[in-house]
């Protein structure tokens, strides 16, 4: 292992994930914590929650990294449950960051490249489509079902809005039902995503396009696991992904 701070951490995974290149509407990069500390090991997730800092503490970790930071849209007030979500990270000392849309977009660690390896599908084949891709293939949605189930288990929904067949299948994780412009003018007829409200279910109905829906938080945990994987290789820091919701899923 390799001495590192966490603001030395920090300045890699904005660049390897190039969090610049983003419009997010939350923060990317460290949300809370000291840049001069050293890591002692890190802990991934979905989303931030307190539970992760005694998994961090149990595992001698001093750095937890997120797709789900604590700040959304407009600043807020630090006060009752979002006091005590800081509180318990600045107690321990232990840094919390965050990454979000760069981490549905990386080609090599995002959710969506995660999803697409797991089918086994080459990189070298995806087109970008906005923070996911989309790639020409030959399988059925049965196939995607298949072989999906041992990462992400079964989805929530399948909707064979078209005739089963995938020609053109795009993957977007996360609550991906606004796409549906892009994926027409695209041409995908299946379409993997995390979550879609009532309106937009109808709409994919009358467009006819597949959906495989496999909840917002499985189809975002694919992200944090690769990346948990690349810093453990990259700079030898012990690494895990804590799947914290895996029991009440
Ligand atoms: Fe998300």
């Amino acid at each position: 292992m390799i001495n590192m701070t966490v603001g030395e951490l920090e300045k890699y995974l904005n660049e390897y994930l190039k969090a610049s290149e983003f419009e997010d509407f939350t923060f990317n990069g460290i949300n809370i914590g000291k840049r001069d500390w050293e890591i002692k090991g890190v802990i991934t997730a979905t989303d931030y929650e307190r539970s992760l800092v005694d998994v961090a503490k149990n595992e001698n970790a001093n750095v937890i990294i997120v797709h789900h930071g604590l700040w959304w849209g407009k600043p807020y007030t630090i006060t009752d449950e979002v006091y005590d979500d800081m509180a318990y990270l600045m107690k321990r000392d232990v840094a919390l960051l965050s990454y979000h849309l760069p981490l549905d977009a990386h080609p090599e660690v995002g959710n969506n490249a995660y999803i697409l390896g797991a089918l086994g599908i080459e990189p070298d084949r995806w087109q970008p489509m906005d923070v996911g891709f989309y790639v020409d293939v030959d399988i059925t949605v049965a196939d995607i079902v298949a072989k999906l189930e041992k990462v992400l288990g079964m989805p929530k929904d399948v909707w064979e809005f078209g005739d089963g067949n995938v020609r053109r299948l795009g993957v977007i994780s996360g609550a991906g039902g606004s796409f549906l412009g892009t994926l027409l003018d695209l041409g995908v007829d299946t379409y993997i995503t995390g979550e879609i409200s009532y309106p937009q279910w109808r709409d994919f109905r009358r467009y006819g396009i597949n959906v495989l829906l496999y909840g917002h938080y499985k189809s975002e945990t694919g992200g944090p696991i690769l990346l948990s994987k690349h810093i453990e290789k990259q700079f030898g820091i012990k690494s895990q992904f804590v799947d914290i919701y895996e029991r009440a899923m």
